[in-house]
């Protein structure tokens, strides 16, 4: 069985959106992955059929209710036991690339999009359900983000990318960002490629990148290089990242 994504949401129609082009649209279009929404909204009992309420204790916004999502978690949770359920939420899990690879190595994933100001608390505790972000910023709706972490995870799958980027060469992999890449022209609005990637001395490039994603990584990443420490080599620059 292909690896599979169920989004749970009040918005089906914002998928496959990008997942429907290029790398990841080409692999759906294969069968290589498959994508299912479903459609929160078809778990409300109530005649307006409503999935959320006021937040308990005041407040802005509305909240989604646990019962209506709960129906929903749980069918789906019934189509595919073996799949995690993760819940795109700001409060969640910080997503990084080792997730990702956990996630595109399992059977596949079903998706609970937040909206309004979030899901019912008890929603969380009362099923497997784990909480992934996205970043440190609020977006309008889980979707987005729900999009974000599905690209991650396909282009990892078996057949999606070329062979040119098996997957422990790329960055966040070694702990580093990458080094920068060049392409022709070789002078461009008075700026020229750096010498030594013209030598044709790999020993030398590799310790040049090697230097560079360091020092990138230390200035604009100094949390990742205080996590990992500076030993780490860089990747390789045949590291894929688009068709
Ligand atoms: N929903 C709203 N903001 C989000 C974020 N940063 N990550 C995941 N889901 C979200």
């Amino acid at each position: 069985m292909s690896w599979s994504a169920h989004v749970l949401t009040l918005y089906p129609e914002m998928f496959p959106g990008p997942l429907g082009v290029s790398l990841a649209g080409r692999a759906l279009a294969e069968g290589i992955w498959s994508l299912d929404t479903v459609q929160i909204r078809d778990f409300a009992t109530d005649k307006h059929r409503s999935v959320d309420d006021t937040p308990a204790g005041g407040g802005a916004g509305m909240v989604m209710r646990a019962d209506v999502l709960a129906r929903a978690v749980d069918q789906v949770l019934e189509r595919r036991p073996e799949a995690p359920v993760l819940a795109m939420t700001p409060r969640g899990r910080p997503l990084d690339q080792a997730l990702v690879r956990e996630l595109a190595a399992g059977p596949g994933v079903s998706i609970l999009c937040g909206r309004f100001e979030g899901m019912d608390e008890r929603l969380l505790e009362a099923r497997p359900i784990l909480p992934v972000s996205i970043g440190d910023y609020v977006l309008s709706g889980g979707e987005v983000a729900a999009i974000a972490l599905l690209d991650a995870c396909v282009r990892l799958l078996p057949g999606v990318m070329g062979a040119a980027s098996s997957g422990e060469e790329e960055s966040f992999e070694t702990g580093l960002l990458e080094y920068p890449h060049y392409t022709r022209p070789y002078e461009w609005e008075g700026r020229t490629i750096p010498e030594v990637l013209r030598s044709g001395d790999h020993a030398r490039i590799a310790a040049w990148r090697h230097e560079r994603a360091l020092a990138d990584t230390r200035s604009r990443r100094p949390d990742l290089v205080e996590r990992h420490g500076d030993a780490r080599r860089p990747p390789p620059s045949d590291a894929r990242r688009e068709d």
